[in-house]
C-alpha cells in the first residue's frame, strides 16, 4: 500500500465519509479482479472509471487499456485526488467532475466505442437521486454488450438493488484480500 495516498485517502474520508465511502484505497487483489472483469479490449476501445480516488484500480486499468491501445477516463469529484490521478495516470483523461456527467465526459461520438465503466463510487451512501442519475448516465452510454463492473462491502446485496433498467446481471466474484472483504458485480447491456 502506498502509505501517503492512503493517508490522503484516511483524510478525506474523515471529512465525507459518505462520499468516500471506504477507509482506505482498494486492495491490489480487489484492483486486479475489477480489471478482469473488464473483458476482452481492442485498439481505441474505452474504458471509464468512475471514482478513481487515488488510483488504487486505476493502476490495474492503465497498463490494461496501454497494452490493448484503449483510452482510460478516469472520473474523480474531488479535486485533490483528481490532482494526484493526473500526476500517476498521464496518459490517461482525468476529469475532476461527477459521475453523472459521464455522457458529457466522453462525448456523444464516443459512446459506441466505451467497452467497460468500472465502478468505485460508493452507491450505498450515495444520496438516491445522484445513484438514479448515475446509473441512468451509465446505461445510456454502453452500448449493447458493453459491460458494467461494480464493487461493494455489502457482501449480501442483491445486484438487481443496483436498480439497472437496461443491464443483465454477469456474475459476481468475492474478495477476502481486501480491508473490507468486498464483491464485485458485473453487468452486460442488453441488445
Ligand atoms: C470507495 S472510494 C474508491 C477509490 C478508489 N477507486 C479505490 O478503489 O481505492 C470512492 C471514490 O468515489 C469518489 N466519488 C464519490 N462520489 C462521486 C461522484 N459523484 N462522482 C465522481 N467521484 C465520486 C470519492 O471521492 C472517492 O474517491
Amino acid at each position: 500500500m502506498n502509505i501517503p495516498h492512503a493517508l490522503k485517502f484516511l483524510g478525506k474520508y474523515a471529512a465525507h465519509p459518505m462520499r468516500i465511502g471506504a477507509v482506505c484505497p482498494s486492495s491490489r487483489f480487489l484492483a486486479r479482479r475489477m480489471a478482469e472483469a473488464v473483458g476482452d479490449l481492442k485498439e481505441g476501445d474505452i474504458i471509464a472509471e468512475l471514482g478513481a480516488g487515488t488510483g488504487a484500480v486505476t493502476s490495474e486499468l492503465y497498463p490494461l487499456a496501454a497494452a490493448r491501445g484503449a483510452k482510460l477516463y478516469c472520473v474523480e469529484f474531488e479535486p485533490s485526488l483528481a490532482k494526484i490521478l493526473t500526476g500517476r495516470f498521464p496518459d490517461a483523461i482525468v476529469a475532476n467532475d461527477s459521475a453523472e456527467n459521464i455522457g458529457k465526459i466522453l462525448g456523444e461520438e464516443n459512446f459506441g466505442r466505451v467497452r467497460a465503466i468500472v465502478s468505485c463510487l460508493p452507491l450505498v451512501s450515495l444520496p438516491k437521486p445522484l445513484v438514479a442519475a448515475i446509473l441512468d448516465a451509465s446505461e445510456s452510454v454502453l452500448p449493447a454488450g458493453a459491460r458494467f463492473i461494480q464493487f461493494t462491502y455489502n457482501l449480501a446485496r442483491s445486484p438487481e438493488s443496483l436498480g439497472f433498467k437496461k443491464m443483465a446481471h454477469l456474475g459476481v466474484s468475492f474478495v477476502a484480500l481486501n480491508i473490507p472483504p468486498a464483491r464485485v458485480d458485473t453487468f452486460a447491456k442488453r441488445a
